[in-house]
């Protein structure tokens, strides 16, 4: 395999280390990811039950950058399960950071592909799938690499329970349009939009994230929320 490919034959992510970690993230990334980190070396499937004791619901949060919305949801709806996934290791140890400082017990993380968790979570197991500012990818020979394709929608029709939500959010235009054709293109999403504002103001329930302030896209951002329907 080349550096660019992997298991699941194309990167959707870009790097995976940036700044050098500081004094205090290091520590956290060797002491307490390796207690959070979901246990993805088995063959087993995940058991939800012993990770998020008592916990009403689990919500998957894909690529959540510095974990602002993770850690805002995660403190907002202490009864809930919420596992972050996120291969940039500076993210990662912000997070940590948030959790250690905020006392986040109901947060499990996984520091790589989204796509390995899908894969160990258990049938109808998630209620709601988070994927806000995903890397857009603009270059029309890279789109293949966009997260959002038919085969990765399928691995997620599997763990969605019934009347789960999937949320997308982008401020690129090319994004937007790749996300809701291959979206509506698959059944058993239903677009909930029911006027222009629900795709064009920000959910009521939404955390700004820090990508989203740096208004990088070439839009406004949209903001897509699907009804999963088996
Ligand atoms: C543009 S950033 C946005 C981060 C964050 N959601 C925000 O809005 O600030 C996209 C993030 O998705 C992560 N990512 C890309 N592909 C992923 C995958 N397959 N699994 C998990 N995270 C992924 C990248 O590492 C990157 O941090």
């Amino acid at each position: 395999m080349t550096q660019d490919e992997n298991r699941y034959s194309l990167r959707t992510f870009g790097r995976r280390a940036g700044r050098p970690l500081s004094t205090r993230q290091q520590s956290l990334v060797e002491n307490l990811l390796p207690k959070i980190n979901l246990p993805l070396e088995s063959e087993r499937v995940l058991d939800l039950a012993a990770l998020f004791p008592a916990k009403r619901e689990i919500w998957l949060e894909i690529g959540f950058g510095g974990g602002e919305h993770l850690a805002g949801q995660a403190a907002r709806n202490p009864d809930v399960g919420f596992i972050g996934c996120e291969p940039f290791i500076d993210g990662v140890a912000k997070m940590l950071t948030a959790i250690e400082e905020d006392d986040l017990v109901n947060i499990r993380l996984h520091d790589g592909d989204a796509r390995e968790v899908i894969e160990a979570l258990p049938d109808a197991s998630v209620s709601r799938v988070f994927i806000l500012f995903p890397d857009p990818w603009p270059k029309a020979r890279h789109h293949k690499r966009r997260l959002v394709q038919p085969v990765f929608l399928e691995a997620l029709s599997r763990v969605l329970k019934p009347c789960g939500q999937l949320r997308f959010v982008t401020d690129v235009r090319s994004y937007a349009d790749h996300a809701l054709e291959i979206c509506l293109a698959n059944p058993k999403y239903i677009w909930s939009a029911m006027r222009a504002d629900d795709w064009r103001q920000p959910p009521a329930d939404h955390l700004t994230t820090r990508y989203e302030s740096k208004r990088l896209g070439d839009i406004s951002p949209v903001w897509f929320d699907f009804i999963f329907d088996p």
